[in-house]
């Protein structure tokens, strides 16, 4: 989720850069970066503003590259930061992952090349210089490159002994092409480049594209020529943040399966029932000896550590809590050695779940991290950890990072759960159906128009109730806080089965509930709260698996999703609910995106 800007044509293209960066910023600011073969490269550890200050006076060019990172590998510092070269020739900015980056380094090693970063961007670098030495040929080179590279890129590469020159690629990550009256641009997407032009071409994947002031020319990776037109975008470059959609929650709710499958690349060894994660390696054998895990989070964090208690303890056999790390701090944790605590945020700068891991690990505790943000306080406080690779998220309701969490500590289970008595047929299982998510996600993704129609219908509510058992109860509860969250009504998060001891007594014809009902191991205990529903005339719309005839007789309305795995079902079943929360608030005209009173990452007590 990084921004990429480039630039040829007759301005000049410091400046320019740098202003395009800007409008990208929202993709990523941990480190930037630029590069113009006249005054060469400048890179630093924050945002736009540290690398305007960091640029000589005089910064000279009429064509550059520029990167806003978002750190996943590889700490947000100088060196790590893009443009990425080999001897100084070639110059890359990507985003994505080069997924086959160690297996070419050891090539290129063995053939002299040294390398300054940790960086999988740096390889592609080397390997374009590699390829030009036989090639003598900077589009050439570059294509044989990307058809060497496995795993996914949006790239920008300029060499500096053809400056006009621009090369594009794209292989899962986005790449737009703005094209100019005798200049042409490269953005990961559209918004740097509405300000100069509308005219843009999105290259798709396996494509490359060369660029000169006055010629853009595509190529497949395969050589053949591309012919497309350029398209008019009408956009502001607001809209082109957002993709497209209204608001970054919506946008961000529809990158679910991309969010599931950047958390689970490379990690999974699906023909062992294995996860492989590089983040704990440093701490295998300590937590081969844990006897009990203290998940410490806050908000819709701590949700995700409820969904993570059962899987942990059903599937990987260890004692969990789950704390609300505001109580966790103020009390006095009973820990040692053989505990660990596990944080979970999506920031990685909450106050609260740092000073509980700071409590931690005063009482000795392993400390541990599921982190979003990488370099943020809670990363690098913690022994060890795993980072979410769900890019940075812009609404202050909480939605593509929580799939993301709870694919997260699906990964730690199977880890876990393999240091301990899981089976590999377990392991396999698991695996299988994880890799089936996105898939399956986006099937309910595609069928966001129903439940858009749903919280039209429902939308004159001023009470909600959200129940659901075991795997799916803390989904209740995060399907409460979302709508509370964003519509600012009354809703409640509740077990089904605690539904007796209390909110039933509220229930009407005007107080509607959602019923999470996925035909699970406990299907008919959730029937029966439904039917106990009904008979007090509380209207119920009811969440359950595709197939299921008998729900509706009882339910009044029924959103249907894809049946997965019990300890799966959260990250399918939370998405309706994410989108049931959008669109009611977005029914009520409220500010979707900025919430009143609520913050995005809450640094105070
Ligand atoms: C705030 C946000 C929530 C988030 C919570 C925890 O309340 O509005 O969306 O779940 O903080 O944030 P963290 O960054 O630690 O995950």
């Amino acid at each position: 989720m990084c921004g990429i800007f480039a630039y040829t044509g007759a301005k000049e293209a410091g400046n320019l850069l740098l202003e395009g960066l800007v409008s990208l910023e929202y993709r990523g600011y941990d480190s930037a970066g630029i590069y113009t073969p006249e005054s060469g490269v400048v890179k630093t550890p924050g945002a736009v503003g540290a690398l305007r200050k960091k640029m000589p006076k005089k910064y000279e060019g009429k064509s550059g590259i520029a990167h806003l990172r978002w750190a996943t590998h590889g700490e947000p510092t100088e060196v790590n930061a893009h443009p990425h070269t080999g001897s100084g020739e070639i110059w890359v900015v990507h985003n994505g992952i080069i997924e086959n980056f160690k297996e070419l380094k050891g090539v290129l090693e063995k053939k002299g090349h040294t390398f300054a970063s940790k960086s999988d961007t740096e390889v592609l670098a080397h390997l374009i210089e590699e390829h030009m030495k036989k090639e003598k040929n900077f589009e050439k080179a570059t294509l044989k490159a990307l058809n060497q590279v496995r795993g996914t890129y949006g790239v920008a590469v300029q060499y500096k002994g053809e400056p006009e020159k621009l090369i594009a690629g794209r292989m899962g990550s986005p790449i737009v092409l703005g094209i100019g009256k005798n200049e042409n641009f490269i953005a990961s997407d559209p918004s740097p480049i509405l300000k100069h032009t509308k005219k843009v071409v999105f290259l798709n994947d396996g494509e490359m594209a060369v660029l000169t002031p006055k010629s853009h020319t595509i190529y497949k990776l395969t050589k053949e020529l591309v012919k497309r037109a350029p398209e008019e975008l009408d956009w502001s470059p607001e809209e082109a943040q957002k993709g497209g959609y209204e608001h970054f929650m919506l946008k961000e709710i529809m990158e679910g399966p991309e969010v599931i499958e950047n958390t689970l690349r490379g990690r999974l060894i699906p023909e062992k029932g294995m996860a492989k994660l590089g983040g704990l390696e440093s701490v295998t054998k300590e937590l081969a000896k844990i006897e009990r895990i203290i998940i410490v989070a806050c908000g819709t964090a701590y949700y995700a550590g409820l969904v993570g208690e059962y899987m942990l303890e059903e599937f990987a056999g260890i004692p969990v809590e789950v704390e609300l790390a505001s109580e966790f701090r103020y009390r006095h944790p009973v820990l040692n050695q053989r505990t660990a605590v596990l944080a979970i945020s999506q920031s990685g700068e909450t106050a609260d779940t740092l000073e509980a891991i700071r409590e931690g690990k005063r009482k000795g505790a392993l400390t541990l991290g599921i982190v979003n943000a990488v370099g943020s306080t809670i990363a690098r406080e913690t022994d060890a950890g795993v980072y979410n690779h769900a890019g940075p998220e812009m609404s202050v309701a909480s939605t593509k990072a929580l799939v993301s969490q709870l694919t997260a500590l699906t990964l730690l289970t199977i880890f876990l759960g393999r240091q301990r008595g899981m089976s590999a047929k377990t392991g396999k299982e698991i695996a299988k159906e994880l890799k089936a998510l996105p898939k399956k996600l986006a099937a309910i993704l595609s069928g966001k128009e129903a439940i858009e129609k749903l919280a039209k219908k429902y939308s004159g509510a001023r009470d909600f109730l959200f129940i659901g058992r075991k795997y799916n109860f803390p989904i209740a509860l995060e399907g409460a806080i979302k709508l509370k969250e964003i519509s600012y009504i009354h809703a409640e998060g509740y077990g089904a089965g605690e539904m007796k001891h209390g909110p039933i007594a509220m229930i009407d014809e005007n107080f509607p509930t959602f019923a999470l009902a996925p035909k699970d191991s406990v299907y008919d205990k959730m029937l029966s709260n439904i039917e106990q529903l009904k008979a007090r005339k509380g209207p119920v719309i009811a969440l359950a698996n595709e197939g299921d005839k008998e729900i509706g007789k009882l339910a009044d309305d029924v959103v249907y999703v894809p049946k997965t795995l019990e300890m799966l079902s959260p990250i399918l079943n939370v998405v309706p609910l994410q989108l049931f929360a959008y669109y009611f608030a977005r029914e009520k005209g409220l500010d979707v995106d900025r919430p009143r009173n609520l913050a995005k990452s809450v640094t105070v007590e």
